[in-house]
């Protein structure tokens, strides 16, 4: 069998020497023809190799280069170096794959997070993204650890769909129409959709949600994990065109119950990955708080990234409404020496300046904030009851995070089917389409809520990393789909 290797990371920690083991991975460096640094990618941590004289000949020699990947079998034995217990003594090594160091792109060096996005197709062989998909695998793992263990059922919800969950028409289109003029039109001259392959204008999915209550109307408790879509155009550290979200959704649970899940599920996550992934957030910390020390000083963050994990797990979330977060705003030191760029009164839309004003300088803490206006809210979000005239709210739920903004967006739904039915006509949600949505609320309708959480910005939350580029492998973003 070729691949009876033992992994680096299981290597590093072993105590016993004299055994005799077969490594493979990727040559970091190669220092005095004598120490090679190997790298597998199951730890940032290498392994020193140790070349004894003579026992390569000069060809062999000169193709451990960094980037080349080899097979050694050695003898483990204890390290006089320091910082490591062990290292390997090399019996024979083996090329697996040449990598020519004049033209291998990612040198020993610090490169920068850009150059990096340009050649995302090495760039997890680094320390920093090393770390950083080892976090987003472990996440990815604890989300569904955390539902399997409160036995919600996963439900895969389509990624193509005919309907626009969030009605906010930011919609990739999906046809196999032509798109040279010659697609069959009406006599309105419109596009003819149904002779599309699906006979009805289809489009890429923003959203699992509205098929998660179709399963929690049977299940009680369902989630999704999956990827999403939008085609706002929206050039920020915060947006993806593609980005992955878990959005549960529960019968029998309001509002509170709601907020209640989601903090415990943000805090569940966190905690799995401390103590599972500890080496890459040491290796995080270290490298956010190198990054926060080329910036001036009041721009820089009160906590090292440990420490904010620490806190947001060790700590309630801030739960505010709408209102009251709008009157802190009116009440804040930046509004009145007008330092918002974005005006602040009932009814707007809250940019991420006055997010991360409420979450960053004012609260220091993650914020849930709920109630907020119907009309700057999604139709199925349910309606307050006792609302005073114009200042009708739904029960909606954001959930702001410090140094991302809005990391979860949820709410208690409609469960009324008159109400819901008015809200969809006023919305222009097309009733006829959407029967099934309809259905729910007619057969056995319950209370019932749910959030998404967008899954890159968790990652970067987690990981530090200022831009949502750096946390996907390959991101898509206006007027890049690279790789
Ligand atoms: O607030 P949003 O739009 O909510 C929904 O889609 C609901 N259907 C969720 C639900 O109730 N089941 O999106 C949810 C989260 C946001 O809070 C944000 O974290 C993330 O998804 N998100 C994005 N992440 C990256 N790039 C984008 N363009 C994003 N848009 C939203
Ligand atoms: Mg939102």
């Amino acid at each position: 069998m070729f691949n009876k290797r033992i992994k680096v990371k299981e290597l590093l920690q072993t105590e016993i020497t004299g055994q005799e083991v077969i490594v493979m991975g990727w040559v970091r460096t190669f220092r005095n023809n004598q120490f090679i640094a190997l790298n597998d990618g199951s730890t940032n941590n290498n392994l020193q190799v140790v070349v004894a004289l003579g026992l390569l000949n000069e060809d062999t020699l000169k193709r451990i280069t960094t980037g080349a990947s080899i097979k050694v079998k050695g003898e483990v034995v204890p390290s006089l170096g320091k910082g490591q217990k062990i290292e390997l003594k090399a019996i024979a090594i083996e090329i697996l794959g040449d990598s020519d160091a004049e033209k291998y792109p990612l040198q020993p060096k610090k490169h920068s997070l850009e150059f990096l996005r340009e050649i995302a197709h090495l760039r997890f062989r680094t320390n920093t993204f090393g770390a950083v998909f080892r976090v987003r695998h472990a996440l990815a793992f604890a989300i569904h650890k955390f539902f399997n263990e409160k036995e919600f059922v996963y439900l895969h919800t389509p990624i193509i769909t005919a309907s626009d969950a969030e009605g906010a028409g930011e919609m990739f289109r999906v046809t196999t129409l032509p798109i040279d003029g010659t697609a069959p039109k009406k006599e309105d001259g419109s596009i003819d959709f149904n002779e599309d392959f699906f006979g009805k204008s289809t489009n890429l999915t923003v959203s699992g949600q509205l098929e998660a209550e179709l399963g929690a109307m049977a299940f009680s408790e369902v989630y999704t994990f999956g990827p999403t879509f939008r085609a706002e155009n929206s050039n920020t550290t915060r947006h993806l065109a593609e980005f992955w979200m878990i959005e549960p959704e529960v019968a029998f649970a309001d509002i509170e119950d709601n907020m209640n899940l989601a903090e415990a599920f943000i805090q569940y996550i966190i905690s799995y990955v401390m103590e599972h992934n500890k080496e890459d957030l040491e290796f995080l910390d270290a490298r956010l708080a190198e990054e926060e020390k080329q910036k001036p000083q009041n721009e820089r963050q009160e906590f090292g990234l440990i420490e904010k994990l620490k806190f947001v797990v060790d700590n309630k979330f801030e739960r505010i409404t709408y209102t009251e977060a709008i009157e802190i705003l009116l009440n804040s030191p930046a509004y009145k020496k007008k330092k918002f760029k974005y005006d602040v009164q009932w009814g707007i839309d809250m940019q991420s300046e006055h997010e991360r004003y409420l979450v960053e300088k004012h609260f220091k803490k993650p914020v849930i904030v709920i109630n907020y206006p119907a009309a700057i809210k999604a139709f199925y979000m349910r309606l307050n009851e006792g609302c005073e005239t114009g200042r009708e709210t739904v029960a909606a739920m954001d959930i702001l995070a410090p140094g991302i903004g809005e990391i979860v967006g949820g709410s208690q739904r409609e469960e009324r089917y008159d109400v819901l039915l008015n809200k969809m006509k006023q919305f222009n949600i097309p009733e006829k389409e959407m029967f099934w949505y309809l259905d729910t609320r007619k057969f056995g309708t319950v209370p019932h809520a749910g959030f998404g959480l967008g899954f890159e910005r968790m990652v970067q939350f987690v990981t530090g990393m200022t831009n949502i580029r750096d946390v996907i492998p390959f991101a898509r973003t206006p007027k890049n789909c690279e790789f």
